[in-house]
């Protein structure tokens, strides 16, 4: 169940917040050398590992994740998106030593280094990997994506926030760090950071109805233990007035990383 519902949720993310995808993937295409072979770390569901491969008509992907599930998803998509030819798949744990990925021209970690047990380990292994003037692209979320800012809902959404960064924070998860620093510290140079401030206000598309959905549903199925029986009656209760609301808006930080090996 926790899996279907994350790969519903990154691919509507992909979906949804396509215009900051797309600026994404044109600033580190432009970085990138010509016909790059990228290899996309943690890549999921294949958000990254499709829009590269589409973007970038010259790429080779290697998408590498632990899940065979989300790598079975991310086959599937590339098949019907007749981008197969393009991208494989490795299933690896990052957070073992690497099998042999490279040699790549471009390392791609979307919402994945903070998973990585060690990220400094999981960096020195990236520099490693990469050709000499090869370029690391790193995206991390600062804040993840509320839905009900300025309505009558958005307290209960923002106290499910709260306990969910309690969660990650005591799972152990990298949320927040200065990535900036760890990239420098792993030998890169160049390193260059920019911001993007998702503020998308309606009326949004339908996607983003279901994106609001699956996402407060997997809050509410998560915090269940975390939550006030209040919180959560009250959660469940917006996600049942979700397709019929007016009101629903998507406000998401996002901090994206450049370097050069
Ligand atoms: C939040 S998802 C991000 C997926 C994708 N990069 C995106 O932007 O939509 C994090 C992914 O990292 C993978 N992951 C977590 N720990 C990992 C590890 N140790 N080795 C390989 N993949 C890992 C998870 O299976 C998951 O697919």
């Amino acid at each position: 169940m926790a899996h279907d519902h994350l790969i519903e949720m990154l691919d509507l993310d992909a979906e949804v917040l396509h215009d900051y995808h797309r600026d994404l993937i044109a600033w580190a295409g432009r970085e990138a050398a010509d016909h790059p072979r990228i290899v996309d770390l943690g890549a999921g569901s294949g958000t990254g590992s499709l829009s590269l491969a589409r973007e970038l008509p010259d790429a080779q992907v290697t998408a590498v994740d632990v899940s065979p599930e989300m790598l079975a998803h991310l086959r599937s998509r590339a098949e019907a998106a007749g981008l197969s030819d393009r991208i494989r798949t490795v299933e690896a744990d990052l957070d073992q030593p690497w099998p042999d990925l490279g040699p790549a021209d471009v390392i791609w970690a979307s919402a994945s280094m903070h998973h990585m047990a060690d990220p400094g380990r999981a960096l020195a292994s990236a520099f490693g990997a990469l050709q000499p003037g090869g370029l690391l692209v790193i995206a991390e979320l600062e804040s993840f994506p509320r839905f009900l800012a300025g309505t009558p809902d958005e307290e209960v959404e923002l106290r499910g926030h709260d306990a969910a960064a309690k969660r990650r924070h005591e799972a152990g998860l990298h949320m927040h760090e200065n990535w900036g620093d760890r990239i420098a510290q792993a030998g890169f140079t160049e390193v260059t950071e920019r911001h993007f401030d998702i503020d998308l206000r309606p009326p949004l598309p339908a996607a983003a109805t279901r994106y609001a959905k699956v996402t407060l549903h997997r809050m509410a199925h998560g915090l269940a233990d975390r939550l006030s029986p209040t919180d959560l009656a009250d959660l469940e209760k917006v996600i049942t007035t979700l397709p019929t609301r007016a009101d629903l808006s998507i406000r998401t930080e996002r901090t994206v990383w450049l370097a050069r090996r």
